[in-house]
Order: C-alpha cells, then structure tokens, then sequence
C-alpha cells in the first residue's frame, strides 16, 4: 500500500512565490508517488485570526484555486477544507482529553508565534526582547487577543489532521519540527493508556530541500513584509519588480566585477536559472550588467508565470468545478477520517 501523506496550509490569502517554491512544488512532486491528502487548514487560521473571519472562507477557496492552478490534480491527490471534515473536530477534542498541558506550554513555536504577533501587533509598544517572558513584554498592554485556549492547543489539531488519516509522512518547513514531535508524542501517549498499537501511525516529517526564496527586498519572502510576487500577478507588475530588485550596491558599473551572495537576482538565478553557476562567475568577473542579468532572469520565470495565471483565470471562471471538487474531496476526506475515529472511540471506550 502506498505511504500516507497529509499536509495543510493555512489559508492566508493569494500564495506567493515563496510558498510555491517552499511547499505548492512539492504537492505536486508528491501526488504522484503517495496517497496524498492536501487541505486548507482554515480552523488552523482560526487560531489566531478568530476575529478577521469575513474573508476566510473566500481564501480558503482562493488558495485551493492556487494549488490547481499550480498542478495539483483532485484525481491524483485528496483536496479538502479542514472545517468540512467535522470528525477532526471531534478528534480534536478527544486528543484534547490526554494532552498535557506541559506539552504545549513548552512548545517552543507556540513561544515564538506570539512573540512574533505580539511584536507585530504592538510594533514599537513592547518592552524587553524576545527572551523577556511575554507577560512583562506586554504588561499594561491588552493580549488577550492570541492567549487563547485554541492557540494554545495549535499542535493537537496538528496532529488530528496527521493521525486522522494515518500519515506516515507529512511535508512541512523545519519550523514544523516540534510541531510533528508532540504528534509523534500523541501517538505513543494514545498506545500506552488505552493499550493499543492499531489505531495510530507514528508519523515523520518529510523535509524537502528547501528552496530559499527570499522577498524582493532580500529578507524572507512573506507577505507581512510586503515583498512578495504573487502567484498570478500580473506579468508587467513582475517584471517592474525584478528590474528593480536589489543588487550588490558595490557594482557601480556594468564592468564592474560584484558579489553574487546576497544579491536578490542571483538567489532567484538559483531558483530558475539551471545554470546559476555560470552566472556566479560571470558576476564576479563583471562580465555581464546587473540590469542584462535582471532581463535574463524575468525570461526564465515569464513562461512559467503566465502558464500559471492562464490556469488560474480558467478555475476562476468556473466556480461550480470549484465547488464539486470540495465537495468531492471532503467526502473523501470523511470517509478516511471516520474509520480512524471509530477506532479511537472503541480504544477509548467512548462507544455505546
Ligand atoms: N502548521 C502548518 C504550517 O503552519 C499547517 C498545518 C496545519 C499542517 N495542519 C497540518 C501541516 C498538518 C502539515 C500537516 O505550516
């Protein structure tokens, strides 16, 4: 039987670049080797951003129309919304029952999420750095707003979304790590109270190599920093923000030779240029101007961006495929779900 895989995003709005390059490749790569389920995780996006609902269901729809448009294909891999499958939530609540609470106090992404929205939300307020504990980083200072039961219980749901369909590999960035520790801590927690090995799959993380993408102004790509190309923005927009990426500000002249590392073009070279080496040495020598390597580099992405945004208008255009292809994809979803979920009823002692 073919290894189960499961993996999530949430739905945040239009994907950029740096989401394909990290994760929406690799969904595509992925269908055609496992039994894949790909789903939106729009409770996930409830965690935090419980009080900003009006768009989340037009997101989840956006990202899903995303991934078809970037090739992930409903008849090779299961593509689903998270809230149409209810046994996760009831799943949910009954790996809710053995989770200590250690275990997600200490988590250390949950640490870092709410420092990083803290710092985000009260730019310029907090006190302390990122090792001062939050409660006097944010003292006189409302934060109530993330210090929720559902935050805090973040990687239970994680793992329902794992467990539920028996994965035994989940893709995800390295920031997921501990994320898929405390589903893998799940599992043997389930097994040595209720006495069993059946139900559950211990699952690992399956990292890909990743493609370091970074924004248009050299840090991260990411759309809090706004310096993002999207998937699907329009051609001349891309192209107005490449030729005016930034470069080695010792590279005066076009002769001038120059340091590849750090310049913006060149780590995109490494995404869509096979050969980026030579254009390491060419940079170097000063062989070719920054302006002719920008120009280059916008032809390498065009084709493959404009494929993209002509998939996208097609999708766009046909909202009842859409539908039918959610529809489908949460039955399926179900009917995996429910066979892992009677069993932990069973195991638990929950059944009548
Ligand atoms: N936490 C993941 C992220 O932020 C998203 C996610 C939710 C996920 N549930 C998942 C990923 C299950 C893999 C498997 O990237």
């Amino acid at each position: 039987m073919a290894e189960i895989v499961v993996s999530g995003m949430r739905p945040t709005g239009k994907l950029h670049l740096g989401n394909y390059h990290g994760a929406l490749k690799n969904f595509v790569a992925l269908q055609e080797k496992y039994k894949c389920f790909f789903f939106v995780a729009d409770l996930h996006a409830l965690t935090t951003a419980y009080k900003q609902t009006e768009d989340l269901a037009a997101n989840s729809e956006q990202m899903l129309i995303d991934w078809l448009s970037a090739g992930v294909d409903p008849k090779k891999a299961n593509l689903f919304i998270q809230s149409d499958v209810p046994e996760v939530s009831e799943l949910n609540t009954l790996l809710g029952m053995i989770t200590p609470l250690g275990w997600l106090l200490r988590n250390p992404i949950y640490k870092d999420q709410l420092n990083e929205l803290l710092a985000r939300k009260y730019a310029g307020q907090l006190k302390g750095d990122e090792n001062t504990p939050l409660a006097e980083r944010v003292k006189g200072l409302a934060d109530e707003d993330i210090s929720v039961y559902g935050f805090l219980g973040y990687p239970v749901l994680m793992a329902v979304d794992i467990l539920i369909h028996k994965a035994g590999l989940v893709p995800v960035g390295k920031d997921q790590t501990a994320h898929i520790e405390i589903a893998r801590d799940l599992v043997r927690r389930f097994n040595e109270i209720y006495k069993t090995e059946d139900v559950f799959v211990e699952p690992k993380p399956l990292f890909t190599e990743i493609t370091v993408m970074p924004g248009l102004d050299g840090h991260k790509m990411s759309k809090s920093y706004h310096n993002t190309i999207d998937l699907g923005e329009d051609i001349d927009s891309v192209r107005k923000k490449v030729m005016s990426m930034f470069t080695d500000p010792n590279k005066k002249k076009a002769t001038d030779p120059a340091n590849p590392d750090g310049c913006v073009v060149y780590a995109f070279h490494k995404v869509y240029n096979p050969d980026y080496k030579k254009r390491c040495e060419e940079c170097k020598a000063g062989a070719l101007g920054c302006v002719a390597c920008k120009k280059q580099l916008f032809e390498l992405m065009e084709p493959q961006l404009t494929a993209f945004s002509n998939r996208r208008k097609i999708f766009e255009n046909d909202k009842a495929q859409i539908v039918q292809i959610v529809k489908d994809g949460a039955q399926a979803a179900r009917a995996s779900a429910a066979v892992t979920l009677a069993q932990v009823k069973k195991a638990m002692k929950v059944t009548r």
